[in-house]
């Protein structure tokens, strides 16, 4: 699936307010570590570039990404090579830190304004096109980081708003104060938690779904089955890639093996293609960090999957059958706490 004639990237509107992005983004968090050692620049700049000559236009970073803002920082340089007008370019701001046991989030109005200011600066650009709350600061009434976002959009210093991992009551709150564009949320075919309730909302109310870590962290590319877990990486304590939990998971692996042949295809497209085929309203950023594997992702665009497909699919990763939390400590918005001055206590446990 991957050689052959240049792969046409279709592109896709997200929220009603006129973003439009490649159906296929690039996730470029990887690039400055998390799931391997980061990449030398250069090779950062090139996949970019390369992503881009391929029709790849959406690109994913936050400033949270990499030791002192690395992340920001290397897209920021790709960018220079890019024509600025072509690209779509979203960051986010929110997380303060991220530790295996919590996530230490902001979001009142003042931290917003200075996050925004740094990754402009970082960016080296006049606008972002989307802004995302990287997770949600329940201390501060989503209206009050609203109202920041707000003006920001007013002031062109942000084109579009985005909220990453909200809950529905967050999501219609927000909404109200300024339209949102897009959800970023983890969504796979083994983290389908949004199918309940986010999707159908966010169809209700005109907003695009972003899915993160769309081909399950690189599981539906083999990692930890057909290659082993990169070292010293956040994956080596990821609950579905360890222990007894990934023996569990290898038989979803080889299920999706199986239907990939059937289809011509990886079983890395497959399960991106699913994700793909999961509406018009929907782009999936999946990160790597090879040219390779980026083609790979890339060829899942021409995989086309009728109804009966998709149910096939989704039959063979039946959700109770995962074994493993999807993320390493339930980051989401209930569990947070605002980083005030101190950090949160060593003895503080998040409620689940
Ligand atoms: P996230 O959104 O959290 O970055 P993801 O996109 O689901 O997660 O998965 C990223 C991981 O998938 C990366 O570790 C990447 O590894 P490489 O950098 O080695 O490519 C892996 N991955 C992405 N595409 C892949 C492919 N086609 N084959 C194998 N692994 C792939």
């Amino acid at each position: 699936m991957a050689e052959g004639k240049q792969v046409e990237m279709p592109r896709v509107k997200l929220g009603s307010q006129g973003l439009e992005v490649s159906k296929l983004g690039y996730g470029c968090m990887g690039l400055t570590g998390g799931y391997n050692a980061p990449v030398p620049e250069e090779v950062g700049i090139s996949i970019i570039k390369y992503a881009f000559d391929k029709g790849i236009t959406f690109y994913d970073t936050s400033d949270v990404y990499g030791a002192d803002h690395a992340n920001e920082l290397l897209v920021g340089k790709a960018l220079k090579q890019l024509p600025r007008e072509k690209v779509q370019l979203a960051t986010k701001f929110g997380i303060v830190k991220s530790q295996p046991t919590c996530v230490i989030v902001n979001g009142t109005p003042e931290y917003v304004r200075s996050c925004c200011e740094g990754s402009l600066k970082r960016l080296g650009v006049e606008y972002i096109d989307l802004y995302y709350a990287h997770r949600i600061d329940t201390t501060v009434p989503i209206e009050e980081t609203m109202g920041e976002l707000k003006k920001l959009v007013e002031e062109g210093k942000i084109k579009y708003i985005g909220l990453s991992e909200p809950s529905p009551d967050t999501i219609r709150r927000a909404h109200a104060v300024h339209p949102i564009t897009a959800l970023q949320m983890e969504y796979s075919l083994w983290s389908r938690d949004i199918e309940e309730e986010i999707i159908p909302l966010s169809r209700e109310l005109g907003i695009g779904i972003v899915p993160y870590s769309p081909v399950g962290r690189g599981f539906f590319g083999g990692r930890g089955i057909v290659d082993s877990v990169p070292p010293k990486t956040y994956l080596e304590t990821h609950p579905r890639f360890t222990g007894e939990n990934l023996e569990k998971n290898k038989i979803i692996y080889t299920r999706i093996e199986a239907l990939a042949k059937k289809h011509g295809c990886t079983p890395i497209q497959l399960a991106l293609a699913w994700v793909l085929h999961q509406g018009d309203d929907i782009a999936p950023i999946p990160g790597t960090t090879k040219i390779k594997n980026l083609d790979d992702n890339i060829g899942s665009v021409r995989v086309k999957l009728t109804k009966d497909d998709l149910k096939d699919i989704s039959d063979a990763v039946p959700i109770n059958e995962v074994a493993g939390n999807r993320q390493l400590s339930e980051a989401f918005e209930k569990i947070t706490w605002r980083y005030a001055n101190t950090p949160p206590p060593k003895d503080y446990k998040f409620s689940a």
